[in-house]
């Protein structure tokens, strides 16, 4: 299981916990000894119920009893009418005729609303790591026939045009026997069959660097970066050569892995010539 797939499986597990804690949480349905919220709602009952008159705003209809009492008055001194005195008597009721009380109430509010959130930061962990399983970039990519890309690469009149793989964010170029060994990929799987995967991203500040057919290379619009037709440093504040990727020969297929991105420092030398013509942008900030 690669290390991709791991992540994903450990999302997955942190992710389904998280939305069973926040159902136990919210429904309060879970182990006995684990049910705290029956435990919290009655101590906020009970403080509410430290309150005077607790009840006796909003008491509701038929939760109290009017009493009239008689008064016996001490004999001799009745002067013959009855005097009346009226009492209310308040009766203890359950939680559930208490109804919900405005702590109750915010309290459930909040926990609905971090169930919520922790729902959706799952739902977006999950849709962040899906494509790296499901063969988008992240993953190894099928580029197609490599026959088939080397007759899309070469032009007529000997120059080259990439060939663009959207799918890995690359541009995938020709790089002979020769320039390899004389370049820093002679070593490593950053060539196969005489190909290589370049991404399209500028090591600078990270505008994608596009083709300029004129010089034969990659030119960024940004700040005037220039790297020649295999992505080696030529010129501007790029830091390094621009990325890459290993790639391999599959049955035929040219297969770019996406999953690790392969940094060098900015050539000693250049292994193709830059530039074979006119250059495309007209910015260009040399170090
Ligand atoms: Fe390309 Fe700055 S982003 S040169």
């Amino acid at each position: 299981m690669s290390i991709v797939q791991l992540s994903f499986a450990a999302f997955t597990a942190v992710g389904l916990l998280s939305i069973i804690g926040i159902v136990v949480i919210v429904t309060g349905r879970g182990p006995k000894n684990l049910n705290w919220k029956k435990n919290v709602d009655k101590k906020a009952l009970k403080e509410d119920k430290s309150q005077t008159n607790f009840l006796e705003p909003d008491l509701p209809k038929g939760e109290t009893e009017t009493v009239v009492d008689e008064i016996e008055e001490p004999a001799g001194e009745s002067d013959g009418a009855v005097k009346l005195e009226e009492k209310v008597i308040y009766e203890e009721i359950s939680e559930e005729e208490a109804g919900v009380t405005r702590r109750q109430f915010l309290t459930k509010a909040l926990r609905i609303s971090f169930g919520a959130f922790a729902g959706i930061q799952a739902i977006s962990w999950l849709g962040f790591l899906w494509p790296k399983v499901s063969g988008g970039f992240g993953s190894k990519i099928d580029a197609g026939s490599i026959e088939e890309i080397k007759d899309q690469l070469f032009q007529a009149d000997g120059s080259v045009i990439p060939a663009f793989i959207p799918s890995a964010r690359a541009y995938v170029l020709p790089l002979d026997q020769t320039a390899a060994a004389n370049s820093q990929f002679s070593s490593g799987s950053t060539v196969a069959d005489g190909l290589v995967a370049v991404y399209q991203r500028c090591v600078h500040l990270g505008c994608r660097v596009p083709w300029c057919n004129s010089s034969q290379g990659f030119e960024c619009p940004c700040h005037g970066s220039k790297y020649n037709m295999v992505g080696e440093y030529f010129a501007g504040p790029a830091p390094r050569n621009l990325d890459r990727f290993n790639v391999s020969n599959v049955n035929g297929r040219f297969i770019i892995d996406t999953g690790t991105i392969i940094e060098s420092p900015r050539a000693p030398g250049m292994s193709v010539k830059y530039p074979q013509g006119l250059s495309c942008i007209a910015l260009t900030t040399e170090e």
